[in-house]
């Protein structure tokens, strides 16, 4: 709508309600007075433009995200164009590699921030600057939350890093770093500079980890512009789609598409079929959960086994694979994904988007895929590459990424008729309690153990922390035994391309079954009936249960006590439980 139409509009835009409100004169002199005070002027605020909020994420603390500061400027060029108003305004800062004690403490944090500004402050559309692990699902959390259009920018992944010649990833390269320094192959510095070398430029990491997994899943759930995820952070096409998105967001605003138009329970099937397909990180399904749950869609960890379990893997990206983000940017990205799975009657192809089409209509001219990087259905990196989720006498629930699982392990555990494996648990009581006894020979750790870390949930950690990805010990790696199964309350980066038993809820510091395990315990994992289940007799797990304690919890910070007394399990998307219960808030409890 062209300035001059702004009031043919058939409805008042939110922000008027602060800036233009005839009956009020007082009040809506204070709202503008200070707004002017750098600038702005009353015709911009007053004449019925719509007020764009730029969620910034980006910032020195937070370097995965400092290139939306640059990218801004491109988004707001195109608010200005279509005729909007931008406000840029700062939310909680996430970084994943600098946050103590982790940084999925902070997801919840940063949602509630920015509910709580797009909430109280006249915003009529906002655009979220997505890129670093919890910063894609926080902002969505929080769309949905408040349910005003609203459209992500990903920041895109860096730009290819090498070590001596071979591509060298974020996150996967320290697995590889931290076996060679161990073996004695390298020098700390020779570590740090191995590691450095995929930091190559501004971006998020380069990897399929969580980073470019969310931001292809919050364009594949139809919540940014088509071939948004992947384009990497300094490629020209990063600051042009910045601007398109800009522009886009003052349309949506006119249209009223909201989230809960877009993010709609066949929107979020869409996307647990294209993380299959990517190979996306296991903290995607705590996530997209989450999110769903703010959106009020009905939408479980379960789905994730009944429409993504069967998807092959297609994209040829760390750490299932061979390439990084870039690679997958030039290869056609999500959207060549998409057309592929849609054509095979694997997507909604009439799902709506924040361009104001339908998936299908989006993809419909999207060119063959670079066979090399996203192969063909006909041809997959891997069949049935999708999340196993497993229950049991130990759990209600707990995922397994069957997309990095190497041939032999799943020749072994997935083959026809299935192997089941015996064995029995060592139990660590966290990652220091592993560290510190990973090596002891009384522990009798061989081929048949199961590695059981607990205590790494939510409230344990607090926050989930991203360690259930054990070795074994140095004597078993000697004898050729690499991996052995791991299991645990905790998550595992999704950098990381260890078979193991994931996210395991409830966790144990709230009196989940892991809690209840000792040393040497018998345990059977079938993965093909997708069980786990502690063999020893009901009557025995009941009596530990009865002497069971809560692990005493001590609270370092404020958020740390109020997050523990609120949060629930990863099972259920590690949500701020009172939080839930708040939906399209904006509607259902009163705007002002
Ligand atoms: Fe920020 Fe990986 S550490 S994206
Ligand atoms: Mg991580």
């Amino acid at each position: 709508m062209a300035a001059e139409d702004q009031t043919k509009r058939p409805f008042k835009l939110r922000s008027q309600r602060w800036f233009d409100d005839p009956t009020d004169p007082g009040m809506t002199s204070l709202y503008i007075e200070r707004m002017l005070n750098f600038g702005m002027t009353r015709g911009e605020l007053q004449s019925g433009r719509p007020i764009i909020g730029i969620a910034q994420t980006g910032s020195d603390i937070a370097p995965c995200n400092r290139h939306h500061i640059a990218l801004a400027e491109r988004v707001k060029a195109g608010i200005r164009d279509a005729g909007g108003v931008p406000l840029e305004f700062p939310i909680h800062p996430i970084q994943e590699t600098l946050k103590r004690p982790t940084a999925s403490l902070d997801r919840n944090l940063q949602y509630l921030s920015l509910v709580e500004i797009l909430h109280g402050y006249p915003m009529d559309g906002v655009v979220l600057t997505l890129g670093c692990d919890k910063t894609t699902p926080a902002q969505l959390m929080a769309a949905a939350t408040v349910n005003i259009p609203a459209i992500g920018l990903s920041g895109g992944p860096m730009l290819d890093g090498y070590w001596k010649g071979r591509l060298a990833g974020s996150g996967t390269i320290v697995w590889e770093a931290r076996k060679m320094l161990a073996a004695g192959e390298i020098d700390n510095d020779t570590f740090i500079e191995m590691v450095a070398a995929s930091a190559t430029s501004v971006g998020h990491c380069s990897t399929m980890g969580t980073a470019l997994s969310m931001n292809s899943l919050a364009e594949a759930v139809g919540m940014s512009l088509t071939g948004c995820a992947a384009i990497p952070g300094p490629y020209r096409q990063r600051g042009q789609i910045a601007y398109e998105t800009g522009k886009r967001i003052v349309r949506m605003v006119e249209e009223r598409l909201r989230p809960s138009d877009i993010m709609t329970k066949k929107a979020f099937e869409n996307a647990v079929a294209v993380a299959s397909a990517i190979g996306a990180s296991s903290n995607c399904p705590i996530h997209m959960v989450a999110i769903a749950r703010h959106m009020g869609v009905d939408h479980t960890v379960e789905d994730w086994q009944r429409v993504g379990a069967d998807i092959p893997l297609l994209v040829d990206c760390q750490p299932a694979g061979r390439f990084l983000g870039e690679a997958f940017y030039r290869a056609g990205g999500v959207p060549a994904v998409m057309k592929q799975l849609l054509d095979a009657g694997l997507l909604h192809g009439d799902v709506m988007t924040v361009t104001g089409r339908t998936l299908a209509e989006n993809v419909a001219n999207i060119p063959d895929p670079d066979p090399e990087v996203i192969r063909p259905l006909s041809k997959p990196m891997k069949e049935r590459a999708g999340f196993v989720v497993l229950s049991g006498n130990l759990f209600d629930n707990a995922v397994m990424k069957i997309s990095v699982i190497d041939k032999a392990f799943r020749e072994r555990f997935l083959s026809d008729p299935p192997d089941v494996f015996e064995g029995k648990v060592a139990v660590f009581e966290g990652p220091e309690d592993y560290h510190a006894r990973i090596e002891d020979p009384a522990l009798g750790i061989d081929e048949k153990t199961v590695l059981v870390i607990r205590n790494c949930g939510p409230v344990g950690y607090p926050g989930a922390a991203e360690v259930v990805n054990m070795q074994p010990p140095a004597a078993l790696i000697k004898r050729g035994i690499t991996a052995l199964p791991t299991m645990g309350d905790g998550r595992q980066s999704g950098t990381s391309g260890s078979p193991s038993i994931l996210n395991v809820s409830p966790e144990a510091a709230v009196g989940g079954g892991l809690a209840l395990l000792k040393d040497g315990d018998p345990i059977r994992i079938d993965l093909k009936a997708r069980k786990v289940d502690v063999l020893i007799p009901a009557e025995e797990l009941a009596a530990r249960r009865a002497a069971w304690k809560a692990p005493e919890i001590v609270n370092k910070t404020p958020w740390e006590e109020i997050y523990r007394s609120m949060v629930g399990s990863l099972g259920t998307g590690g949500c701020l439980e009172p939080a839930t219960l708040f939906l399209n808030i904006l509607e259902t409890r009163g705007e002002s």
